[in-house]
């Protein structure tokens, strides 16, 4: 077996994968026919552009009402806002995620409190949820992570038990459906994210879907400086300018028309990764829950036994990377997380809220396995170069492995690298 490309052997995967975003001369047209018109920005909203994506992702998304924003953290924020939920309100939400799912209740003045999650999905676990209710609880950010979903049923039942706001994180799931439902119309909000590496994009986009007729209108005024967008116009909450400009939307309209194809390609390669990645020793495919009836695989997570494997997901990540594997060993928890920085803020000053913010005594056993030790994300460009593109991955793995295997001190040497 060859050396590993971390210490100058030959890389397994020789070119790079596929980049992203894709792009041709459709994209080209979208933008210059926007710049001919002279209507580019978001004002006044929603713009012609930003209409006809809306519905177009809804139809392919379900909901019932589509707000276009800039990102897909302001989503959260005046999701939360939309519902009434500010100041001192607790807003529980996963400890593996991006920093993004806490930090937008806080903008938004709320608490966000952190909790584990399921060692089978990484995604929000439903017993945690439960045991962080409290009188001050009005909502829940479940985060649908990578290539999973949170177990909707139960997390819908929990806030119908304790009169909860839902709104779920989709960043990730463009596409994703769980037991007949779509991700992100499920709850009574669903936040997207279109930044430059999600799988529908327009280098930075939002979309918020809301159930609730009152709260899209107050999400339409929150986005919109506060103009009302209600028909009797009556509708006003206090807001600012975080409205989608015109390029975006026409960018978005294109990549809606590519996503079916790409999304039919993603899981034909996902289901061949699982079959590729069971025989590898020491790693563990997440079990497919039957109610994940579509996966939006933004990236591929699974799971490593470090001791069968040989070493943990640092070390892997570092070998794979010099093979030329694009992947990442995932998120720290959010209270360890250098983005998530909560003494920063007012809620955290001795006059408000400092009891949430000291974590030097919080352990969340199944994230700290998962960040620390066992999760793996492999990139969606793997999923792009075909059945080769996989092969490569799982020859990696075995080639690191196998080296691992051959040398007892390799993983030390590796993580000391
Ligand atoms: C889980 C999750 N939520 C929210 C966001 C925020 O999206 P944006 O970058 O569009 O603000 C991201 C990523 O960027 C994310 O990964």
């Amino acid at each position: 077996m060859s050396e590993l490309a971390l210490f100058g052997g030959e890389k397994t995967r020789k070119t790079a994968y596929p980049a992203w975003p894709l792009h041709d001369e459709r994209d080209v047209a979208a933008v210059a026919d926007v710049v001919r018109s002279g209507n580019w920005g978001g004002f006044p909203y929603p713009g012609p552009q930003t209409r006809r994506f809306l519905n177009a992702f809804i139809a392919m998304q379900g909901g019932r009402y589509g707000i276009a924003v800039m990102n897909g953290t302001i989503t959260m924020e005046v999701a939360l806002r939309a519902a009434g939920i500010g100041w001192g309100d607790e807003v529980i939400v996963p400890a593996y995620t991006f920093q993004a799912t806490a930090s937008a209740p806080m903008m938004a003045g709320a608490i966000p409190v952190l909790v584990d999650i399921d060692p089978d999905t990484f995604c929000i676990a439903p017993a945690a949820i439960e045991a962080a209710i409290t009188d001050r609880t009005r909502a829940i950010i479940p985060v649908h992570i990578a290539s999973q979903m949170a177990d909707m049923d139960a997390i819908m039942a929990i806030a119908a038990r304790h009169n909860l706001i839902v709104i779920e994180d989709a960043a990730h799931a463009h596409g994703a459906v769980w037991n007949g439902k779509s991700a992100g119309a499920i709850g009574h909000f669903g936040s997207f994210s279109m930044q430059s590496t999600k799988i529908m994009t327009a280098g930075e986009g939002g979309v918020l879907l809301c159930r609730d007729e009152e709260h899209a209108w107050r999400a339409a005024s929150i986005i919109d400086c506060g103009r009302p967008h209600d028909p009797a116009g009556q509708i006003i909450v206090q807001g600012g300018n975080y409205r989608m400009t015109e390029l975006q939307a026409a960018l978005l309209i294109v990549a809606l028309e590519r996503f079916p194809a790409q999304a039919r390609q993603r899981e034909d390669m996902a289901n061949y990764m699982d079959e590729a990645l069971s025989e590898v020793d020491g790693v563990r495919v997440l079990p497919r829950d039957r109610r994940l009836e579509k996966r939006a695989l933004y990236r591929y997570t699974f799971a490593i036994a470090p001791d069968d494997f040989g070493a943990p997901n640092d070390v892997l990540e570092r070998a794979l990377l010099a093979e030329g594997i694009p992947c990442l060993r995932g998120y720290d928890p959010m209270y360890r997380y250098d983005l998530f920085q909560p003494a920063a803020s007012r809620l955290a000053v001795p006059s408000a809220f400092p009891q949430y913010f000291d974590y030097t005594k919080t352990r969340l056993p199944v994230t700290e396995r998962i960040s620390g030790r066992e999760g793996f994300w492999l990139d969606e460009a793997i999923f792009r170069a075909g059945s080769e593109g996989v092969d490569e991955v799982v020859a990696a793995l075995k080639k690191v492995q196998s080296a691992l295997r051959r040398d007892p001190t390799l993983a030390d040497r590796i993580s000391a690298l």
